[in-house]
């Protein structure tokens, strides 16, 4: 299901919803870069953040993003509220949309929750634009939006120049990862060839639409790459026997200098966040802001969230 005040999912964004989200989080970037306050075009909105898994940054960024644009933002304490009386999500839903949320900003891990968020607020007639901020391995829309936004940024082009010409690999724990989900969503749409890359019990049995290639070799997967993109080691979604040791891991699949060195010269590593610091990814790597752009994205994900609300409330008025 899919509804067009909401943001479910990077499929269904049309081409110019996509490019346009794109544009404006760049646009918002600037803004933010050079200190100036975007227009408060959410003044007296109200939104919700109800994340029923652990957050930092999504739900932090999302925070932000409302208020800078003028919205009052309530995050729901998940812990300390009612939920552990037994009552159920769609329950938690309807009393915020009761309370007048305009956004609910929603994380999950059971997939189909979105969905059915959306379809209760349908039934009970509320206007409430629902916003996908990670639902199980299914998706995380604002992530890989951010993702292609802040690769854009450091190689210097727009939308509209696309990503053709540029090799992203994706490396780690494909298999348990909505992050990856939604980055070949979002980086095939401009053009880019991607490879997916870590241990076989960690990446899909064929090909996605949009990948390329997959690889157990990982000096053989970043070979040329233009990114890299390393996944947090997700071991609360793993059964027992799919676990490696975390020294294990990073020496066979993790990502630092000596492999980045076998990309192209001016190769950047990506991680979405949050990291093992010596298991997917090498920490003084990371700290290298000279070919990590991990602040960056951290960054470009508040810019991509004011672009996400701008775009639902233009559709609200
Ligand atoms: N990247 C990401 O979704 O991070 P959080 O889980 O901290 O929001």
């Amino acid at each position: 299901m899919s509804a067009p005040n909401h943001l479910t999912d990077i499929a269904s964004l049309s081409d110019e919803d996509f490019h346009h989200i794109l544009s404006r989080s760049l646009a918002f970037r600037r803004i933010m870069d050079e200190g100036a306050s975007p227009r408060p075009t959410l003044q007296h909105r109200l939104q919700f953040n109800l994340f029923y898994e652990n957050s930092t940054r999504t739900n932090l960024s999302f925070e932000v993003a409302a208020k800078r644009l003028g919205a009052i933002v309530s995050v729901v304490p998940v812990a300390a509220s009612s939920v552990h009386k037994g009552e159920s999500k769609v329950d938690t839903v309807l009393t915020l949309c009761a309370q007048g949320a305009d956004y609910l900003v929603l994380r999950a891990t059971e997939p189909g929750t979105i969905n059915e968020a959306i379809a209760a607020i349908n039934a009970d007639g509320y206007g409430t634009s629902v916003i996908n901020a990670g639902e199980g391995a299914l998706g995380h829309p604002t992530q890989g939006l951010l993702d292609v936004g802040t690769a854009l940024l450091a190689l210097g082009r727009t939308p509209k120049d696309s990503l053709e010409g540029v090799t992203l690999t994706i490396c780690g724990d494909i298999a348990h990862s909505r992050v990856a989900a939604s980055a070949i969503e979002a980086f095939r749409r401009l053009g880019t060839n991607i490879r997916l890359a870590g241990p076989p019990s960690l990446l899909p049995d064929a090909a996605p639409d949009g990948v390329a290639s997959l690889h157990n070799d990982m000096d053989e997967a970043v070979t040329g790459a233009d990114l890299i993109m390393a996944l947090r080691v997700q071991r609360e979604r793993m059964a027992d026997n799919e676990s490696l040791s975390g020294d294990e891991f990073h020496t066979r699949y993790g990502i630092n200098a000596t492999r980045l060195a076998k990309a192209k010269p001016n190769a950047f590593v990506m991680h979405p966040g949050p990291m093992n610091r010596g298991v997917e990814i090498d920490g003084s790597l990371a700290d290298d802001l000279s070919r990590s752009l991990i602040r960056s994205q951290v960054t470009q994900g508040v810019a991509l969230r004011m672009a996400v609300l701008e775009w639902l409330e233009e559709r609200k008025t």
